[in-house]
């Protein structure tokens, strides 16, 4: 999966991990094009599900010292994408999933970027903007 440059919300750290997101998502690709043994993808899966985690946690953080009003369902969405994740992480260890696994990483993700993340992104450059201005 290629970045683009439309994915960009605006706030350089948040494009950052979501740029680490994508890479995630291109060595699943890898890994699976390859037939890597489970042995192989289980601790990549590991470590994006962590750093999902982690990305979710910054992303709720910061909508909390702006107060964002949109919060609690953003925050709904982090948790649908999570369960969801970790749904897949017990079919992986039971079955090859590649061919449904990429597409429902890429839609969950790259869906919640470009509805959730965007919108909120334009609210932060208004914020620090009206923030300077004052
Ligand atoms: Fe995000
Ligand atoms: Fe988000």
């Amino acid at each position: 999966m290629q970045w683009k440059e439309d994915y960009a919300i605006g706030i350089p750290e948040i494009d950052k991990q979501h740029k680490t997101l994508l890479e995630f998502i291109t060595e699943f690709e890898d890994a699976f094009a390859g037939k890597k043994h489970w042995n192989t993808v289980q601790p990549l899966v590991v470590r994006a599900r962590d750093f999902l985690k982690f990305h979710f946690s910054v992303e709720e953080s910061l909508m909390q010292i702006v107060g964002y009003s949109e919060l609690d369902g953003h925050r709904a969405e982090h948790l649908y994408v999570v369960d969801q994740f970790t749904l897949l992480e017990h079919r992986v260890l039971r079955q090859d999933m590649r061919d449904e696994l990429m597409p429902m990483m890429s839609v969950w993700l790259f869906n919640h970027i470009s509805e959730s993340d965007k919108p909120f992104g334009h609210y932060v450059q208004d914020y620090f903007r009206a923030a300077r201005a004052a």
